[in-house]
């Protein structure tokens, strides 16, 4: 095995950082400098990232968003947003029409953007010895963000990552087991599932017994798809998508 798959096999999510711990210079360029180096759709680079290393900013992300206090303790919050404000300017450049509402091709693609570029940076932060974890809750509190931090039409807070210093005392977690590749690994053809698979990895992860968990993995998703109670179409609407 080289370092790279130990990285990325050793992945887990933390939570638990020592506060006021800064990165360096260095290793927050490389860090960003890999999630820049990541594939995108046709180089159209739809994203851009906010680096959050202000205090009092991540305090009052931390107030808007109680359920994430690792933002608050993070060396940095990175904010991905999905961006198409270049390629606007490019339309304008060449006479074009821009021509981008309720095109679903382009928030796949530009969110697609967004997760390389993010899985990029987590896994250096990783490798360099930090703990990340994502943060899907900016979505939660967008509007908030996206007047806080001047966010354009044409740009969305897709999801933020915090990268911080392991506070090794507090921190318990482990690498998480992941569906058996039986269910979602499909040679040839679609792989499926079925309710003996779904019992069989609410088990898994009842033995895991990660203590943040607090309802089997089946009923936690039934519980999060029973109703649609996002803003987020609402949202995305009012910044041009
Ligand atoms: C898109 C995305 C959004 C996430 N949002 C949050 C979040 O808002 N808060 C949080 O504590 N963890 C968040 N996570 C972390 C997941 O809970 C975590 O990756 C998952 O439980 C698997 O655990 P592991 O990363 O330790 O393997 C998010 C992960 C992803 C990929």
């Amino acid at each position: 095995m080289n370092e790279v798959i130990s990285t990325i096999k050793e992945h887990r999510s933390n939570r638990n950082f020592i506060k006021g711990y800064k990165l360096s210079k260095l290793e927050l360029d490389t860090i960003l400098d890999c999630a820049k180096q990541a594939p995108s759709w046709m180089n159209g680079q739809h994203y851009n990232i906010i680096v959050v290393d202000d205090q009092t900013i991540k305090d009052r992300l931390f107030e808007l968003s109680m359920r994430n206090p690792h933002i608050q303790t993070s060396s940095v919050f990175l904010i991905f947003c999905i961006d198409l404000t270049r390629h606007s300017l490019a339309s304008k450049k060449h006479s074009k029409n821009f021509d981008i509402e309720d095109n679903v091709d382009i928030l796949i693609n530009s969110t697609t953007d967004v997760s390389l570029a993010m899985q990029n940076a987590a896994t250096v932060a990783e490798s360099l010895g930090y703990g990340t974890v994502f943060c899907g809750g900016v979505r939660v509190i967008a509007e908030e963000i996206i007047e806080m931090l001047n966010i354009p039409k044409y740009s969305f807070p897709i999801c933020g990552l915090s990268i911080g210093k392991l506070d090794e005392e507090l921190t318990t977690e482990r690498v998480k087991p992941r569906f058996n590749a039986k269910v979602n690994v499909g040679y040839n053809s679609y792989p499926s599932s079925t309710l003996e698979d779904i019992d069989e990895y609410n088990e898994t992860l009842e033995i895991f017994a990660e203590a943040r968990e607090t309802k089997l993995w089946s009923q936690k998703f039934a519980d999060v798809y029973e109703k649609n109670n996002s803003k987020t179409k609402e949202i995305l609407k009012k910044q041009g998508f």
